[in-house]
């Protein structure tokens, strides 16, 4: 998922480049924004942490593209691709190296396993958008 900080830079096009140069397929993209609630829901295994009112309040903030991605070994390659989460931490060429402003306005989320990415997948596609 690109991220408001991202969209609204105007930097959509260049991330989704990367990502194709990559490798990965797009399988199913889309703009969209969150409201506040769907956030929280998107995130919900951060919801006892000091920082979940405002990671919802800043990805509700502005419009988001999700994206369906696929690839061997795609969880993990998509990770070395995006770059750690805080970007003063993330290596040099990498997404949030190259376009992140903050450890929370990070450019971009990558899923963390093959079952959440299903999970979050289906969150904003249904059956039918996946091809
Ligand atoms: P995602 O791909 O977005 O899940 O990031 P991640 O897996 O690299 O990090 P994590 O799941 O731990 O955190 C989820 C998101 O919460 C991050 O991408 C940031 O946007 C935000 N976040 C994480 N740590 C902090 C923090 O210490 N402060 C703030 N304000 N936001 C944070
Ligand atoms: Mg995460």
């Amino acid at each position: 998922m690109i991220k408001p900080d991202a969209v609204s830079a105007g930097n959509t096009g260049a991330i989704i480049k990367m990502i194709e140069e990559a490798g990965f397929r797009i399988v199913a993209m889309k703009k969209t924004q969150l409201t506040m609630e769907r956030a929280g829901q998107f995130y919900a295994i951060h919801k006892e942490r000091s920082f979940f009112n405002d990671l919802c309040t800043y990805m509700s903030s502005g419009a988001i593209v999700p994206m369906v991605l696929e690839k061997e070994n795609a969880v993990e390659d998509f990770r070395k691709l995006i770059g750690a989460t805080d970007p003063q931490k993330a290596a040099p060429g990498t997404i949030r190296n190259l376009f992140a402003k903050s450890i929370e306005a990070n450019a971009i989320h990558g899923s963390d396993s093959d079952a959440n990415a299903e999970i979050e997948s289906n969150f904003f596609f249904s059956h039918l958008e996946q091809f």
